[in-house]
């Protein structure tokens, strides 16, 4: 059977550091699809649709890594797509609070699902969402925080 995994999140925008976990999660599993989560209650600097844009460019070629949003529940979400785990990436302790009660969450409602979780390496600990998306905002230079094949400035205002 095909090992599938959800690597769900908002990726506004989407990191080194997520980059990093899908490149690391690919020799795991045979396919690993990126799940942009839409939640309308979160105001986003970038709109879905070009949050889906982004993450495509960073993989375009890689044909086990597809792009996605959704709505409603991750575990919804994995059962409609027949997969088995869910990604997520750990930076710190912080991090594990906040995750180990959505792995047990998500574990309850959907105890087939297994939650995976790989520590991001060292040099992207640091490197989280809400600080990218504020350096952007303010008209900083993110661009060692987002991939390499990302250019911000061809995607703000979208
Ligand atoms: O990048 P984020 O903001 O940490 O991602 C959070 C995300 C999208 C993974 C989480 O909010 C989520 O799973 N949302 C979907 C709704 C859901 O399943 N909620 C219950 C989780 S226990």
């Amino acid at each position: 059977m095909e090992r599938t995994a959800v690597f769900p999140g908002s990726f506004d925008p989407f990191t080194v550091g997520h980059e990093s976990i899908v490149r690391r999660a690919l020799p795991l599993f045979d396919r690993v699809i990126i799940a942009v989560g839409e939640n309308s209650d979160k105001k986003t600097l970038f709109s879905v649709e070009t949050r889906i844009r982004m993450i495509s460019k960073v993989f375009e070629g890689e044909s086990r890594v597809e792009v996605t949003s959704f709505s409603g529940l991750t575990v919804d979400f994995c059962r409609k797509n027949k997969a088995r785990y869910i990604v997520r990436g750990l930076r710190t302790s912080a991090d594990f609070e906040y995750e180990r009660a959505m792995g047990h969450m998500n574990w309850k409602m959907a105890p087939e699902i297994d939650t995976v979780f790989l520590l991001t390496s060292t040099e992207h600990t640091p490197v989280n969402s809400t600080i990218v998306r504020d350096i952007i905002k303010n008209g900083g230079d993110a661009s060692a925080f987002v991939p390499s094949s990302i250019n911000i400035s061809d995607y703000l205002g979208r």
